[in-house]
């Protein structure tokens, strides 16, 4: 691979592209081929990645996504840190729309996305205990309050099989035990990162109450259209925010226990 990067960034849905004069260039990986091409540019002295994680017209739906060749591609181009921005529902009516939640926890209500690089004969049984980087996540909480952007310091996401949303039953229950955000990709995602050692820091944007919030009828449950009109309103606010984590992350240094993790050690498919 002719190219390294210090930090790679997934845009979610309505985030397709990120950085001015970019170079894009195709990659494949024994998993696949990565949604997109990957963008490539400088920023803040740093080499950025950009790979839109539904592909730049949107033609992977959150289960279809190749998050494994995803992930070895940004590892292949070298990349340490990743943000992962995310349009994501609100199960709570303090975290509001426009909001942003650097999550600490995931519940994954996926089901059958190829979520592992240990298929055998290695074999590797890694820890999920605290699936984000502390290190990435304090750099964001701070870049956000020093922005001046309600940002939430903590939040455990469930992460839904999609394409549908959830239902109003649903909703309640998630809500009922105390989870903050709803989202269709943060998991496999954030785990695969671990696997592959790299830190990994969720910077969700609330775009929705979901189902709606109980005892509120003026909240209608949450739509595509929605989503997308509040995320495209709260673009140029993601954007800042992610230059601003940019300029703060010191690619030299690491300072937190995210294992790391040689490619050489896989067994490729
Ligand atoms: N992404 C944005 N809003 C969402 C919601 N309410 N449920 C699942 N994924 C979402």
């Amino acid at each position: 691979m002719d190219y390294k990067v210090d930090i790679g960034v997934f845009g979610g849905s309505g985030f397709y592209s990120f950085l001015s004069n970019v170079v894009e260039i195709e990659v494949d990986t024994p998993y696949g081929k990565p949604s997109d091409k990957i963008a490539i540019a400088d920023y803040a002295g740093k080499k950025i990645a950009f790979l839109p994680r539904h592909g730049k017209a949107h033609q992977f739906p959150p289960h279809m996504i190749p998050y494994r060749a995803n992930l070895y591609a940004m590892k292949m181009l070298g990349a340490k840190k990743i943000l992962a921005p995310t349009a994501s529902g609100s199960l709570k009516p303090e975290i509001k729309p426009g909001d942003f939640v650097i999550c600490d926890q995931f519940v994954d209500r996926t089901t059958g996305r190829k979520d592992t690089f240990f298929d055998g004969p290695v074999t590797k049984h890694i820890s999920s205990a605290h699936p984000y980087c502390s290190e990435l996540r304090q750099i964001a909480i701070n870049a956000g309050k020093d922005l001046g952007i309600t940002t939430h310091e903590k939040g455990t996401v469930v992460v839904i099989q999609g394409p549908r949303f959830s239902t109003v039953a649903e909703s309640r229950w998630f809500s009922k035990m105390g989870w903050d955000v709803i989202n269709m990709t943060q998991y496999p995602e954030v785990y695969l990162a671990k696997e592959l050692g790299i830190c990994y820091a969720n910077i969700a944007l609330i775009t929705d109450y979901d189902a709606g919030l109980e005892g509120r009828d003026d909240i209608a449950p949450v739509t595509e259209e929605e989503v997308l009109k509040v995320f495209d309103e709260n673009n140029e606010k993601v954007k800042k925010m992610l230059f601003e984590i940019i300029k703060r992350i010191d690619t030299d240094s690491k300072n937190c226990d995210c294992p790391e993790f040689d490619l050489k050690e896989l067994s490729l498919p």
